[in-house]
């Protein structure tokens, strides 16, 4: 069992995360915070409410996170992910409290219940990661690991941007957090464009439309959450469930180990994760992430079917 605290900025694929985490026996998720990112931070807190009350896990926290980046003004992607933050899909108004403790103090008392145990899964932007390690700098040697949705590592030909020409949202939305979390020594397996893009781990639109004749609530619940995306990107790319995915079973998954770091002066480059890959200063120590380079799509795409839809 892995215990996981859910950093999420909901979100048409945070959504069908929250469905995957929440029905895979592998997981424990002890909290879910918010922050802002895909939508303003009051959506996408009220957006998590909505999908646990959903998944019917209105016993778990929910914090409330940063409601700008660090330093940056804040912008949003509802161009991408709807006005409400959740496309197409209407869930009733929640009834849920939002948790006495704020998202840094869910993560560093989880941190310190549970140790090695705790493995932190951010799938937004990094604010709430990089506000935590500055509030306890030895977060990196308490926890197991950070797993993200982040970056854009250039080590597929899939791994350019889609906030700018060479940067992915999350890191783009909060680059000097991410500098932060980069640089911390925390542990790190990143879920980067590079395989998120990748034609074949995408949901494609035969199987949406299979998702589509199924008649169950989660798999309307899908339909509703992905139905424009899938018009207009000829399928969706399940950015957010492959870093679950990871967490639930890393044997699906390839990664190679590079020292990573971030721009954050760039005029064009803001937000790029530039990735050493000169062999000569390939120094095994300095390497921080572990980044996703290969998926086993059969075993990826049916985890997506049978439990992101799955009753
Ligand atoms: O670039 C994709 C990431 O940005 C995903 O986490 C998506 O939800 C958005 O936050
Ligand atoms: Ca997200």
């Amino acid at each position: 069992m892995k215990h996981i605290i859910l950093d999420t900025d909901p979100g048409v694929d945070d959504a069908l995360a929250f469905l995957l985490a929440f029905n895979s026996p592998e997981l424990k998720v002890e909290a879910v915070t918010t922050v802002a990112g895909n939508v303003n931070h009051t959506k996408g807190h009220k957006n998590a409410k909505k999908l646990l009350e959903f998944i019917g896990a209105t016993d778990v926290p929910v914090c409330a996170g940063a409601e700008k980046p660090l330093i940056r003004v804040m912008s949003h992607a509802e161009e991408f992910h709807g006005k409400t933050g959740l496309g197409e899909a209407e869930l009733p108004e929640p009834k849920l409290e939002t948790d006495h403790r704020n998202a840094v103090e869910m993560i560093l008392e989880k941190a310190d219940e549970l140790g090695k145990d705790l493995t932190l899964v951010a799938i937004g932007p990094l604010t709430n990661i990089a506000a935590a390690l500055l509030a306890d700098p030895k977060l990196p040697e308490k926890v197991d690991k950070l797993v993200i949705m982040g970056g854009a590592f250039n080590l597929t030909p899939y791994g350019l941007g889609n906030a700018n020409a060479v940067a992915e949202f999350n890191i783009w939305h909060d680059p000097e957090a991410a500098k932060i979390v980069f640089n911390s020594g925390l542990p790190i397996v990143a879920a980067g464009l590079d395989t998120t893009t990748h034609p074949d781990y995408r949901m494609s639109v035969d199987m949406f439309n299979e998702i589509k004749d199924k008649k169950d609530r989660r798999s309307k619940l899908v339909v509703d959450l992905c139905k424009s995306l899938v018009e207009k990107f000829n399928g969706f790319s399940l950015h957010d469930p492959q870093a679950i995915a990871y967490v639930v079973d890393p044997t699906m998954f390839k990664t190679e180990k590079y020292k990573v770091d971030l721009e954050v002066h760039g005029e064009l480059t803001r937000g790029m994760t530039v990735v050493e890959r000169r062999y000569y200063r390939r120094v095994k120590e300095e390497a921080n992430t572990d980044i996703i380079v290969e998926v086993d799509a059969p075993r990826f795409l049916k985890l997506i079917m049978d439990r992101v839809t799955g009753e």
